[in-house]
């Protein structure tokens, strides 16, 4: 069976565009996969400098992820910071990266091009953080967004050039990117993103669901008249969640006329609700929980530890600390 092994900075409560372009992938992949998953709650140092965000935003996602469906008996899931192995492990991988190949990094270019003078030397670093994750698990495969291809391939050269400058230690692991997962839009039509404070939370309380459903823009097409489903953040937004027939079904709604904006958001709501119906429950029901979260975490911890801690003791068997 190939090993995944992917990361999650905790974000707080997770919106349809986390769900739909990362959550549900790990989550049907422990099917088929021996899964690790972790928590990036070291990364998350680089933004989050509050102790209690710190403390909900990753309670929030390890509850998120176990009200989905996340099965901890199949996927190890853990976190990051509970692993001294990946803070150890980078600061070797630290010191055989050369500073010009970080200075590529998209996220850094971007930073330096906005005219950001205080960026951390964790977050000039985060790439070397984030290989050492991935190394000391030696997956096979890394599921990730679009957007973090850049880190798997800098990820492989940090792998290569270790193998080749001590001995060969790592597997040279590939990313492993879904094409459809499509950008899914927020309420304004921009990406979803909570940035943008366009998002539509899963979990939220039902009137306030409802609130940022009936809150997408649309145009101002009378509801007597056809309408272009594609060009309707609602039916883009429908589509992403419901089967090949209902959405047919909702298209030839707006093809037909007579069937207004308002229609469909309530259709989308619906939709919603019943979706994330049994999520909904569960996350209601393990939120007071707490010590049951806290456990799948520790248990994930001890049971990834035995991995890469094998993985650094091989580092450190190559590097000629440990004889
Ligand atoms: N950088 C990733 C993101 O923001 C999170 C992450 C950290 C990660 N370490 C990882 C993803 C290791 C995959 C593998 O999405």
């Amino acid at each position: 069976m190939k090993r995944i092994l992917s990361g999650v900075q905790p974000s707080g409560k997770p919106h349809l565009g986390n769900y739909l372009g990362a959550m549900r992938q790990h989550i049907e992949m422990q099917k088929d996969y021996e899964c690790y998953l972790f928590i990036a709650d070291l990364h998350a140092l680089t933004t989050v400098k509050d102790r209690d965000q710190m403390i909900q935003q990753t309670y929030d996602l390890a509850l998120s992820y176990l009200a989905l469906g996340l099965d901890p008996k199949k996927t190890v899931f853990f976190k990051q910071s509970a692993l001294p192995e990946h803070t150890e492990l980078c600061w070797i991988l630290d010191c055989i990266t050369k500073m010009p190949f970080l200075e590529r990094a998209h996220a850094w270019k971007d930073a330096q091009a906005k005219g950001k003078k205080e960026i951390s030397v964790g977050l000039f670093n985060y790439p070397i953080l984030q290989a050492a994750d991935i190394l000391l698990y030696q997956p096979d495969l890394v599921p990730v967004g679009q957007d973090q291809k850049q880190h798997i391939e800098m990820t492989r050269d940090i792998a290569q050039t270790f193998n080749t400058t001590f001995d060969k230690v790592f597997k040279l692991p590939d990313p492993f990117i879904k094409e459809e997962v499509a950008i899914v839009p927020g309420t304004d039509g921009q990406k979803m993103s909570k940035s943008y404070g366009n998002t539509i939370d899963i979990f939220a309380e039902e009137s306030v669901l409802k609130k940022q459903v009936m809150g997408i823009v649309t145009d101002s097409t009378p509801v007597k008249e056809p309408k272009d489903a594609e060009k309707c953040n609602v039916f883009r937004l429908y589509k992403l969640i419901a089967s090949k027939e209902e959405t047919k079904e909702l298209e030839n709604k707006y093809t037909k006329g007579g069937f207004g904006y308002g229609d469909a958001k309530k259709t989308l709501l619906d939709k919603i609700l019943k979706h994330f119906g049994e999520a909904r429950d569960k996350y209601n029901e393990l939120t007071p929980k707490e010590n049951y979260v806290y456990s799948v975490l520790e248990d994930g911890a001890k049971r990834a530890q035995v991995v890469a801690k094998a993985t650094l003791d091989d580092v450190k068997t190559k590097i000629g600390y440990k004889l």
